[in-house]
């Protein structure tokens, strides 16, 4: 492995990927390749750029855009192609499900295809523990578990993963998955619950939650994200998939409270309002086969909360202008109209 792609690098969880790696490997070049939708921004790799300038390279483009992407991988000699592009939110999915079928799904194929056509180049996608749907009762996912996707955001998502894995069996691509529980930490886009409620909270702007707020989620710190995908790409199996998290959900009261604590805030801020169409309840993965590598999080939940919090009431430089910018709009259409909850 010595010069990667990195699709969807701008965004949240490849610009922190992009620095782990850099850091980690000295001889590593990376070459990132991002659309800039809403969701990518320059500012979010700048001080990559001024650090590690030789190692690193940006190419403006769509993965859905085959003529770009097979030109890149030729021209930066790429052994590897990393997959984090994507449209990621699920509340803009329920809104317009297009982008998403196009990117992660016709994006990963054209990926895929630039891999197995190129020199059948070492390929990871990023996936998502939302694939496995709803998990009731205290069961936690395993990676062979039948992927039952609910939403159009993780329908796409669990759509990549099958072709992702049919090119591994079709044509002997080689190819890792990995599933991920909910990021949280520097650089996330402000719609996505905790950077969201933070910036709400810092704002004195009341927090919405959706219906009772007891939906379980695990909330990991994105760093340890990283190097677990880090690991799986250097000693995971071949057509291997496997689950990121810290294997501790919470609910997202639990979570609400934990960051007003950290930002000194009162709970007076939080309101219920109407829930999310088809509102998974729980994601709970067992994450036993990751451990097995060597990997641990660094990081529980809860340290992920307050250390999220912290970066975001030191960083208003960063997520100031998203909020004063199209955020608004948006803010706008998922939260304008939607009714407040009584839960006496
Ligand atoms: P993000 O929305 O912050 O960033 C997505 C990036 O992809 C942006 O830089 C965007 O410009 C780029 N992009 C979008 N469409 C593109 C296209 N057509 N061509 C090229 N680039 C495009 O997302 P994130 O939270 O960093 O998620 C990254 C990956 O991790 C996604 O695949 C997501 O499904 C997965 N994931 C996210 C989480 C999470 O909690 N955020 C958890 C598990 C898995
Ligand atoms: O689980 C991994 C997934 O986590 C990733 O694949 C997705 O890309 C990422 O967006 C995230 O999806 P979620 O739907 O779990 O994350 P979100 O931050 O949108 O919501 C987390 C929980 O908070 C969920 O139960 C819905 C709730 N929520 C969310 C928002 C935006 C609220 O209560 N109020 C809100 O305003």
């Amino acid at each position: 492995m010595k010069n990667i792609l990195v699709t969807g690098g701008a965004g949240f969880i490849g610009c922190n990927f992009v620095r782990y790696v850099l850091n980690r490997e000295p001889e590593l070049k990376v070459t990132v390749f991002d659309k800039l939708t809403y969701a990518g921004r320059l500012e979010n790799l700048a001080a990559v750029s001024e650090r590690f300038g030789g190692r690193y390279h940006f190419v403006q483009g769509d993965v859905c855009d085959a003529a770009r992407v097979e030109e890149t991988v030729a021209l930066r000699n790429i052994d590897t192609i990393i997959n984090f592009a994507a449209e990621t939110h699920v509340d803009r999915s329920i809104l317009d499900p297009d982008a998403f079928v196009k990117t992660d799904v016709y994006g990963t194929y054209v990926l895929l295809e630039a891999a197995r056509k190129l020199g059948n180049l070492r390929f990871h996608q990023i996936s998502t523990d939302e694939v496995y749907g709803h998990v009731a009762g205290r069961r936690r996912s395993l990676e062979e578990d039948a992927l039952a996707p609910r939403s159009p955001y993780s329908a796409s998502k669990a759509g990549a993963d099958l072709f992702v894995n049919a090119y591994c069996t079709t044509y002997g691509l080689p190819v890792t998955i990995s599933r991920g529980a909910n990021n949280i930490g520097p650089y996330q886009y402000p719609e996505k619950v905790v950077p969201l409620f933070i910036t709400n909270a810092l704002e004195s702007i009341p927090l919405p939650v959706y219906g009772d707020g007891k939906q379980m989620r695990d909330y990991q710190f994105v760093a340890d994200h990283c190097a677990a995908i880090y690991l799986i790409l250097t000693r995971g199996r071949i057509g291997e998939t496997y689950n990121i998290g810290t294997g501790s959900e919470m609910t997202n009261l639990a979570m609400v409270e934990i960051l007003l604590d950290e930002l000194d805030k009162p709970p007076s801020l939080i309101r219920h309002v109407e829930d999310r169409l088809g509102h998974d309840r729980r994601y709970s993965l067992d994450v036993s086969k990751t451990l097995a590598l060597g990997w641990e999080p660094d990081y529980t939940p809860e340290q992920a909360i307050r250390a999220t919090a912290r970066w975001y009431r030191d960083n208003r430089w960063w997520w100031q202008p998203i909020r004063d910018g199209e955020f608004k709009q948006y803010y706008e259409t998922v939260y304008g109209a939607r009714r407040e909850l009584d839960l006496q």
